[in-house]
């Protein structure tokens, strides 16, 4: 499993790529707004992100357009401002049929609000690189999200869709809305490619009680020796 982080704020993205565990960024609307981005600076805010990752992580900068014409419009800008730049799309008829051109243009993209199996499988055949079922929002609906992302991992990998994507790329799974180290636990187990998260969930995933009394009690001991 690969982990991307789930946020548009620099320093969190600066902290979490120094770990060096870090390979990819996913951005929306609202982590934008939450950093206080406005709009004439999103495309440099994505372009400094894409500088701090490096060229091997992708970036995902969403298009907000509901119209294909926009959204391919918005693609090509965005895939533009650097070669890691992923174009999140919506999926949405409008969505499906532009990821299609975008795809055939050579611009990756990356599925997002995506809820079922059925939404899944025409993202891939559409050219998505990357599918994103969101967990979090499904479970505050009363549903089961990880269930809903298993059922999408496996369906996924009942097929070869490298016929549809960018050069032949796989097609990978993202687990988005996740909102807990659990979660992250059992997207792993299921076999999800990657996982987007939060930076308060990263950092939980870090830690253990038993971890941290351990490196006490070394410390202490190792006291005890000099
Ligand atoms: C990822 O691509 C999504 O934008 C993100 O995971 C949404 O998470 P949320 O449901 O916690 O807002």
């Amino acid at each position: 499993m690969k982990f991307f982080l789930d946020t548009a704020d620099l320093d969190e993205i600066e902290e979490a790529a120094s770990w060096g565990a870090l390979a990819g960024v996913t951005t929306n609307p609202t982590l934008y707004a939450r950093v206080g981005g406005k709009l004439a600076d999103f495309e440099s805010h994505i372009e400094r992100i894409c500088t701090i990752v490096g060229d091997e992580c992708p970036v995902s900068a969403e298009s907000v357009a509901t119209d294909r014409a926009q959204i391919v419009e918005d693609g090509r800008r965005l895939a533009s401002i650097a070669p890691n730049v992923v174009v999140k799309v919506p999926t949405m008829v409008e969505g499906l049929a532009a990821t299609r051109t975008l795809a055939d243009e050579g611009i990756r993209v990356n599925m997002t609000l995506c809820f079922t199996v059925p939404q899944a499988m025409l993202a891939a055949r559409a050219g998505a690189r990357y599918i994103s079922p969101f967990i979090g929002r499904f479970d505050d609906i009363s549903e089961d999200g990880i269930e809903q992302v298993a059922n999408i991992v496996e369906a996924v990998s009942n097929y070869d869709f490298t016929a549809d994507t960018v050069n032949g790329e796989q097609l990978e799974v993202i687990a988005a809305s996740i909102r807990s180290a659990n979660h992250v636990t059992q997207c792993a187990l299921m076999g999800a490619d990657i996982a987007t998260v939060p930076f308060s969930v990263l950092k939980k995933m870090v830690k253990h009680p038993l971890t941290q009394a351990g490196i006490d009690s070394f410390m202490a001991d190792w006291e005890k020796v000099k």
